[in-house]
């Protein structure tokens, strides 16, 4: 709480809003326009028409792969998806009812230990560690997923891209390829967005010049948060409690009439919608038409409209997520490491790209606290 007999300087912008940060070149996101790009490139369109193996090379290296830089990146990726023996046993001793994305951290830690080039810091070998992390980070969500339910994890399959292979070894069987496709498609959508809380978390620990694994762990700690990544979860969790579309617009106004949030509405940025849901939305029906259940869709439509009445406020992409991976079967417990999966390669290159021009993250904060106290002995004390 802000002291108000403190004089807060002009501009001064709690939680860091309309502040410009730092520059970039990796993606843009105009709330004007109601857009978001990678490198140039509209991000619904790599959505639709690229792999999220492209998309990563386009984010990692600045360029969209032609055909022969795919088949060499897709076979990098491909042969790092392993996890050792050790992290595999590591994550088996650890109590499954931690959430994923405490172990996320964790896995993250150890594959940092692990890895090879984990006492270098230059351009290729931090290039060589975001790949890595970027092929092993499905594979442990996954494990971690099958350990909650008692099962072994499944080894990776060579045979499978990006994202058909994460289903594959989450659900225990391949799927279908209209459903491997829109779980990629979402994957792209949150590869990257500016300077989000988690991708700033990351660039302030890299401009310390601490290493990318640590630069990760700290984006996977802000991301975890319900108002940042963890606003999937808790969003399907809201829908299932609501339970029938009969009951949503009571539930929606008296949640409103107690202050509370109404998790996967609103954007710190965007102010009339969230770019990259129209089309996250336009995939979960898909994927209610393909297991023929279309009530949480309906519900979830219900609910757009009754927050569009009450608060004017809109869905943001982890809203139309939660919804799709719900009708795939994934557990909700993995929606936000999911989430961190894909945003890897955003993350990553970030850190990358605060590397090659750094300096320093060190804002000032204003001093709310009391002036000019004297000390007393520790006996004198209250
Ligand atoms: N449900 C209900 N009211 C909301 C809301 C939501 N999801 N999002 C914003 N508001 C209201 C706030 O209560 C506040 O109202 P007030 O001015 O009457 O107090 C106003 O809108 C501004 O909200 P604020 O939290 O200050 O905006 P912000 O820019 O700091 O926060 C979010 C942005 C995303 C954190 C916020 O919209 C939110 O908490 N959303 C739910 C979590 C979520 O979905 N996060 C994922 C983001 S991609």
């Amino acid at each position: 709480m802000i002291d108000t007999k403190v004089n807060l300087p002009d501009g001064y912008k709690p939680g860091l809003e309309g502040i410009v940060a730092g520059t970039s070149s990796i993606s843009e996101v105009d709330a004007q326009k109601d857009a978001l790009s990678y490198r140039g490139y509209p991000a619904h369109d790599l959505a639709e028409k690229a792999t999220y193996e492209e998309v990563s090379h386009l984010l990692l290296k600045g360029k969209l792969p032609n055909k022969s830089e795919l088949t060499v990146f897709q076979s990098q990726l491909s042969s790092e998806r392993s996890l050792s023996p050790f992290i595999i046993e590591s994550l088996k001793k650890c109590s499954q009812k931690a959430h994923p994305m405490v172990l996320l951290r964790y896995a993250v830690e150890l594959i940092g230990i692990e890895d090879v080039d984990a006492d270098k810091s230059d351009v290729d070998a931090n290039l060589r560690k975001a790949l890595r992390l970027v092929a092993k980070t499905p594979t442990v969500i996954a494990a971690l997923s099958r350990l909650r339910q008692g099962k072994d994890p499944l080894p990776p399959s060579p045979n499978l891209g990006h994202a058909a292979n994460f289903l594959y070894m989450t659900l225990g069987k391949e799927q279908d390829p209209e459903v491997s496709k829109i779980f990629d498609s979402s994957n792209i959508l949150y590869g990257d967005h500016g300077f989000n809380a988690s991708t700033f978390a990351a660039r302030v620990t890299a401009s310390t010049l601490s290493d990318l694994h640590s630069s990760v762990i700290s984006a996977i700690g802000a991301l975890k948060g319900p108002l940042h990544g963890g606003a999937n979860e808790a969003a399907i969790e809201m829908l299932l409690k609501i339970g029938d579309i009969s009951t949503a617009e009571a539930w929606i106004k008296s949640a409103l009439a107690r202050k509370e949030k109404i998790m996967g509405f609103g954007h710190r940025v965007y102010k009339r919608q969230d770019s990259r849901a129209p089309f996250m939305k336009v995939l979960a029906e898909k994927m209610a038409h393909r297991v023929g259940d279309t009530k949480l869709f309906a519900m979830s439509c219900r609910l757009e409209d009754i927050m569009k009445a009450e608060k004017n406020l809109f869905p943001n992409v982890d809203y139309h997520c939660a919804v799709a991976y719900y009708l795939m079967g994934l557990p909700i417990e993995i929606y936000t490491p999911i989430f961190a999966m894909a945003r890897m390669s955003g993350w990553t290159a970030h850190i990358l790209e605060q590397y090659a021009s750094n300096r320093l993250i060190r804002p000032e904060c204003i001093y709310t606290g009391p002036r000019n106290q004297v000390l007393v002995t520790i006996e004198k004390r209250n």
